[in-house]
């Protein structure tokens, strides 16, 4: 997201990345679980806006580390979101459908959080903490984002789909499972076009940012095969109880999108036609 984000704000904006420290140099680097570092880079970098994307974001590692990750997932951005409300600066936040607990699907911008996992709990109280920082802050839902890794940056799970489907292995995909894909691509244009526009719809500061339609994980997958030319038949079609995770994942946490995508003016692709775009590397 920081990537596609960092492309597309760059047309009409002087955009500064922050990055793991180690990764830049130094006046470009924080670690996002340094609460302490966060008032020092706002002040370094005088931003009218910040755009937190750094997060553990596997739901796994939370579960399994739940103080090492909470550190960075909710302490550290609600010092950066005090940071920015202190020094004027708006700030955008990236929660998750993994807040709710998946029972009922098609949620609402506002519908309470329930969740099931750690990184659920984590994603919720640091929305709590943004939206207490009494800053301008908006907070972003996010469905499930597909978008190759760029280069550099490790594989993600559509780089390893790719790369198995392209090795003839099969690739497990469940039928019961499903969120409101959305290309990054399309998720960084609905920020980028909130990010122009003053205030939010309705004065919520709550929206969902998610594709057009539910889609289980082996509907994306027969369409991922379909945009790349691959063989549906190394789809393995299972139910999620079969597999069971370290962390619990919600079968249904569809999203509806709609406002966000009414007062934005932009509708992202469905995902078909999101991953045929992909495809011919548009
Ligand atoms: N992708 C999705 O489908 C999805 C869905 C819902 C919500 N979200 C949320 O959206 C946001 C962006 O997700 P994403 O998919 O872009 O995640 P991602 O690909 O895993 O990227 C997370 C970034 O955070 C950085 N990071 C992690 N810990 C850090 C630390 N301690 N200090 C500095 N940087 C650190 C990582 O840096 P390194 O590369 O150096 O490790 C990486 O660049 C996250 O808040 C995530 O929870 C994502």
């Amino acid at each position: 997201m920081g990537a596609a984000l960092r492309r597309r704000l760059a047309r009409g904006h002087a955009v500064t990345s922050v990055v793991r420290p180690g990764k830049a140099a130094p006046e470009l680097c924080w670690d996002a679980g340094d609460a302490a570092g966060a008032a020092a880079l706002v002040g370094r970098h005088k931003p009218e806006l910040v755009v937190h994307c750094a997060a553990q974001a596997k739901p796994d590692p939370c579960e399994a580390d739940p103080a090492g990750t909470r550190a960075v997932n909710v302490a550290g951005a609600a010092a950066l979101a005090e940071a920015a409300a202190a020094a004027g600066a708006r700030f955008f936040f990236f929660s998750s459908d993994q807040v709710h607990d998946g029972r009922t699907g098609l949620y609402e911008d506002d519908s309470p959080a329930s969740p099931l996992s750690e990184y659920g709990r984590q994603k919720r109280d640091a929305e709590d903490a943004v939206l207490a920082a009494g800053g301008d802050a908006l907070v972003f839902r996010l469905a499930l984002c597909f978008g190759f890794s760029p280069p550099g940056a490790p594989p993600n799970w559509i780089d390893d789909m790719r790369a198995a489907l392209a090795a003839g292995r099969p690739v497990r995909v469940f039928t019961d499972q499903k969120r409101s894909a959305l290309a990054v691509t399309d998720a960084a244009e609905l920020v980028a076009r909130a990010a122009a526009k003053p205030g939010t719809p309705e004065g919520r500061r709550l929206l969902n940012l998610a594709g057009p339609a539910p889609v289980s994980r082996a509907e994306f997958g027969e369409a991922f095969c379909a945009a790349f030319g691959f063989d549906p038949a190394l789809l393995a079609r299972a139910k999620a109880a079969e597999s069971p995770m370290a962390a619990p994942r919600p079968l249904d946490c569809s999203l509806q999108g709609a406002r966000l995508h009414a007062w934005a003016g932009f509708t992202p692709a469905p995902v078909r036609e999101a991953l045929a775009r992909l495809a011919r590397g548009a």
